[in-house]
């Protein structure tokens, strides 16, 4: 008799972020089971559809369907990407109420499916987004992650690579805060070939002309704007990112990713009630165990600052709850 488990993972949302996202978990076979679910039937249908058309070709098969909610009740992690599209020149935060009220109604019906999987967002904005997904579900805290700044950092990785010509994933460190501009890189965390980032560059001098700390930072927070002034939008790496969650999440990994959770008084992080994105251990139980960063005492100025931003947005939703 087999004893595994059959994976289901749902996805909110088939724009352009949820189609790739699909496909990206399609392509590395990470569920059995893929449920899309979009406010247009049709549209999950014709997504499903093409994305099945390849399967003769991929490495697992995955059964791909459209669904409706009734499907989230067997789900055991549920992405949200739906919301209203990104347009150029307006940042993260502005969106705010329209996507607050794309998303009410189907926190709602995920609540009463009885869904109790991991819920992970991905619509902007997501800290705030995530925050108010937690408080309408009532799931467990560590059962709702935002994709947060999981993406910045491999922008971060992304960008290092590309300067210092050496693949991206020899690098560690983090990008943490808000998914969002005032998101920032603890150059203390962050270390390359066996040493700080910052004593790399400054062993090197005249080698990485142009280099600063502060210009990968700025460039890794612009990342984002600078990809959809030239193509409309960003897709591939954020769903890149999101399976990345998926996989570590359903095959049980316990990777230690940044991702938006909720920060209610641990370490010498000194925020409560706020979600922000710091390293914690992924697992198939969801989000658990921080990383005592021991950030300077700049780094935390710049991390209580996240929090403000985020906070001061929640606050202009919390008659919604
Ligand atoms: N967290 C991240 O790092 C990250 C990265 C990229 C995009 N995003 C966010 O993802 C979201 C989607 O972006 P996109 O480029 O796929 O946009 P898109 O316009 O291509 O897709 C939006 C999706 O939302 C659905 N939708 C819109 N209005 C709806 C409504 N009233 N009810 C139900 N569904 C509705 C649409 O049907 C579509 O499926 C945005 O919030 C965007 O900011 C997040």
């Amino acid at each position: 008799m087999v004893t595994t488990n059959r994976s289901r993972v749902v996805v909110v949302g088939t724009g352009q972020v949820g189609s790739a996202v699909a496909s990206s978990i399609v392509l590395q076979g990470l569920t059995n089971e893929l449920v899309l679910i979009n406010h247009n039937p049709g549209k999950a249908r014709g997504l499903a559809m093409d994305l099945a058309d390849g399967s003769e070709f991929l490495g697992r098969f995955v059964s791909i369907r459209h669904g409706d909610w009734d499907d989230c009740s067997q789900a055991d992690i549920i992405i949200i990407t739906a919301g209203p599209r990104p347009v150029e020149g307006r940042n993260r935060l502005d969106g705010l109420m329209a996507a607050v009220d794309i998303v009410t109604p189907m926190l709602d019906r995920i609540r009463e499916s009885g869904f109790d999987g991991i819920l992970i967002m991905v619509s902007n904005p997501v800290d705030v987004l995530s925050w108010y997904a937690w408080k309408r579900t009532g799931l467990p805290r560590a059962q709702v992650i935002g994709s947060g700044t999981a993406l910045d950092t491999s922008r971060m990785k992304t960008i290092i690579g590309e300067v210092t010509g050496l693949d991206p994933r020899t690098v560690s460190g983090y990008v943490i805060g808000e998914h969002g501009d005032s998101q920032f890189i603890p150059w203390s965390t962050v270390s390359f070939v066996g040493k700080p980032f910052a004593r790399f560059l400054a062993d090197n001098p005249g080698r990485y002309p142009g280099v600063s700390l502060n210009g990968i930072e700025n460039a890794t927070r612009r990342r984002g704007d600078e990809i959809k002034n030239r193509r409309g939008g960003t897709s591939y790496g954020i769903a890149s990112t999101v399976s990345g969650l998926v996989k570590t999440i359903l095959w049980d990994e316990r990777r230690v990713i940044p991702v938006s959770t909720l920060i209610d008084g641990e370490y010498e992080y000194g925020e409560r009630d706020v979600f922000l994105s710091l390293p914690i251990g992924l697992d198939g139980n969801g989000a658990n165990e921080f990383t005592d960063l021991h950030l300077t005492a700049e780094e935390m100025e710049r991390f209580h600052h996240c929090a403000e931003v985020v906070r001061s947005h929640c606050a202009l939703i919390a008659d919604r709850l």
